[in-house]
């Protein structure tokens, strides 16, 4: 077998940069996609890492990063998406400066771009790594896998953050929607890990220091996290798990009430797998025309 490639959004910085060192030191080879350069004290092995300047936000960008990923190593066996931001917009706060700039005109265009990055980033990195990963020669572990990276703000609303809300529980909402099909059709394992409060360059200047010391958690919760999902034995498929101080607590996919009352021949679930398919592969086919 040959040794696995994984690759790493957001890896220059906090929790991509410390899951790209863990890797590495569990005989990974990494790919880091980043906006900015690793810093230069990370010290990263040439021969087993290689740094990829990408936008995750663009297709294209993130598209041209996958190509050259998997072409350095003829293979990619695992995708960390957790390259993140929190909000660049503000509805109800700058409203009275909106009043006073734009009057009956509309306000200017709302900043989108942590939707571009935390949700689209994060689909398009799915889409890419399954593309890729049915590409590899040999298999090197049992599964491919993704994790991608929400946050307890996708399992519970963060007043002042709401676009990074969204994005996060959007992020929960893809990994629970997307596991099983990815599984079946891909043999791709998908997961996430929803951090709390874990102290890197996410922070804006003044939360770090208001922080309670007691609500760190500790960045070592988060890479126990990451092993979780890569025990090849545990197998873990379409979990979401809430990684706060040194506990890890699964939060499986929620069942709507009532449903053990309808009479059915077959799964909702499945049907809604089985009708979206054929529909989705004529989408598909259409596109190319
Ligand atoms: N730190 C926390 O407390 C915390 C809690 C919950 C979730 N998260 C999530 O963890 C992930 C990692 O964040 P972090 O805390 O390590 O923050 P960080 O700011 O230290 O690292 C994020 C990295 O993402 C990169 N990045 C930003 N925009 C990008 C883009 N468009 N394309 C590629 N890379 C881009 C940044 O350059 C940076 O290196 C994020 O998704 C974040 O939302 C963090």
């Amino acid at each position: 077998m040959s040794s696995p490639v994984a690759i790493v959004t957001g890896a220059s910085s906090g929790i991509g940069l410390a899951l790209t060192k863990h890797l590495l030191s569990q005989n990974w080879s990494v790919v880091l996609l980043d906006v900015q350069n690793p810093p230069a004290e990370a010290a990263l092995p040439k021969d087993k890492s290689l740094y990829i300047h990408c936008d995750v936000g663009s297709w294209d960008s993130q598209a041209a990063a996958f190509k050259q990923a998997f072409e350095w190593k003829g293979r990619l066996d695992f995708a960390a998406l957790n390259a993140g931001i929190d909000d660049r917009d503000d509805i109800f706060r700058t409203a009275a400066l909106d009043q006073a700039e734009f009057g009956n005109h509309a306000p200017r265009k709302p900043d989108m771009s942590t939707f571009d990055v935390n949700l689209l980033g994060a689909y398009y990195g799915a889409k890419l790594f399954t593309h890729y990963y049915l590409r590899n020669p040999s298999k090197s572990r049992k599964l491919g896998c993704i994790v991608m990276t929400s946050s307890m703000a996708g399992l519970y609303p963060h007043a002042g953050v709401p676009q990074y809300t969204a994005t996060k529980y959007g992020v929960v909402g893809l990994v629970r929607s997307l596991a099983p099909v990815a599984l079946k059709v891909s043999g791709i394992r998908v997961n996430s890990i929803c951090p709390a409060f874990v102290p890197t360059n996410l922070a804006p200047p003044g939360l770090m220091e208001a922080w309670p010391k007691s609500g760190i958690t500790p960045m070592s919760t988060i890479m126990r996290a990451y092993d979780e999902f890569l025990d090849e034995e545990k197998a873990w498929n379409g979990q979401c798990v809430e990684a706060s101080l040194e506990e890890l607590t699964y939060r499986g996919t929620p069942v709507p009430p009532g449903s053990e009352k309808v009479e059915i021949d077959i799964h909702p679930l499945r049907l809604f797998d089985e009708i979206y398919r054929e529909r989705n592969i004529k989408f598909a086919r259409r596109s190319k025309i």
